[in-house]
């Protein structure tokens, strides 16, 4: 026992008794630091003679090596009880089950859009998309219907309260009509060009699918629906075409040959004659029953030519159908507000 083993077992006991590296390393400090015990004592070693100094060096460097041993010992210990505290906390049970991510789906009406879409796109429609806020003129004048004319009525339309620079007052579309005129004005160029050409008149064939808005909120009413406009102009398309078009399109839709139409006399301001088309089931839950599914009629010369076209020459029919509507028919659903509150439960049926 020399004097310095008492330093080394304090050191020793210093070292185990920090807890943590923070307090390991002041522990160091206290032998090993700037004014620790061990570099105290190194510096004592100038007063030595030389034969002195070799000797009690060499007891101080053992005493030194020991130190740091003890220290290196101690913080490997607590870098890993560190680590182990930390593989606790953060435990896995890896034999818990999994928790699966549902996949995702379409929202039915979204299916009947595209489904529409599917089907129209095979008879040579093009499919167009248009603004959900609409100036007064598309929504109605254009469609002869204009200002103060009682049809007006006929809509519960949602006035939106702003006011163009041209004055231009506008509206949630309440329907998808306002596309046919659109659609004639973004493609109007073709027409003059084959008119210039003297090539065959470009027939206007599209439906426009979207959004539409009225004041109505009940089981088969919500102020935010869905409507598809069709329109197919040409040199000679007839109420005959219309018939067969739509009959085909309901009969493809509803997956069955077995299904009556009926063309209704109505009014519409844009159309002339104007129908009503009704759809019946001939078997299944709602076999017998006439269903309204859509409004039509051969397109009004006014609205001809507020496309830009001629009306002697661009005849055709029109029509406007409530996808919610047809979803409802198909999948069976009672209740329009189901598809728009959102529900899991009822919308993982459609994945
Ligand atoms: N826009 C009409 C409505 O919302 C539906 C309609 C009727 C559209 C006749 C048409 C049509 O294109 O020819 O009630």
């Amino acid at each position: 026992m020399n004097d310095l083993d008492p330093i080394v077992d304090a050191a020793r006991q210093a070292f185990a008794a920090a807890s943590s590296p923070a307090d390991l390393e002041n522990a160091k400090a206290q032998f090993t630091g700037k004014a620790g015990r061990i570099t105290e004592l190194m510096k004592g070693l100038a007063a030595l003679s030389v034969e002195e100094k070799k000797s009690r060096g060499a007891a101080i460097n053992v005493a030194k090596q020991a130190i740091e041993a003890a220290l290196a010992a101690r913080r490997q210990a607590l870098a890993e009880a560190e680590l182990e505290q930390q593989l606790h906390a953060e435990a896995l049970d890896v034999t818990l089950p999994g928790r699966a991510r549902e996949p995702g789906g379409l929202h039915p009406v979204t299916l009947t859009m595209e489904r529409i879409e599917l089907i129209f796109a095979s008879m040579g429609f093009d499919v167009a998309d248009g603004p959900e806020i609409e100036s007064d003129w598309h929504s109605f004048t254009s469609l002869n219907n204009p200002p103060n004319h009682p049809a007006r009525s006929m809509q519960d339309t949602f006035y939106v309260d702003i006011q163009g620079e041209d004055g231009i007052h506008y509206n949630l579309r309440p329907h998808t009509s306002p596309m046919q005129v659109r659609y004639a004005h973004q493609h109007i160029k073709k027409f003059a060009d084959a008119v210039k050409a003297g090539q065959p008149l470009p027939e206007i064939r599209v439906i426009a699918p979207g959004r539409t808005y009225r004041v109505d909120s009940d089981a088969t009413h919500s102020p935010m629906f869905h409507q598809c406009e069709g329109l197919w102009l040409g040199e000679n398309v007839s109420f005959k075409d219309l018939k067969v078009v739509f009959t085909d399109f309901c009969r493809t839709f509803f997956e069955s040959d077995d299904l009556a139409l009926r063309f209704r006399p109505s009014f519409f301001p844009f159309t002339e004659p104007s129908a009503e088309i009704d759809i019946q089931f001939q078997s299944g839950p709602l076999a017998g029953k006439w269903l309204e599914v859509a409004g039509s009629g051969q397109v009004h010369p006014a609205v001809v030519r507020n496309m830009g076209l001629d009306p002697e020459k661009y005849i055709g029919f029109a029509f406007g159908m409530g996808p919610d509507r047809l979803t409802m028919l198909r999948y069976g659903v009672n209740d329009l507000r189901l598809f728009f509150e959102g529900d899991v439960r009822f919308l993982r049926q459609f994945r």
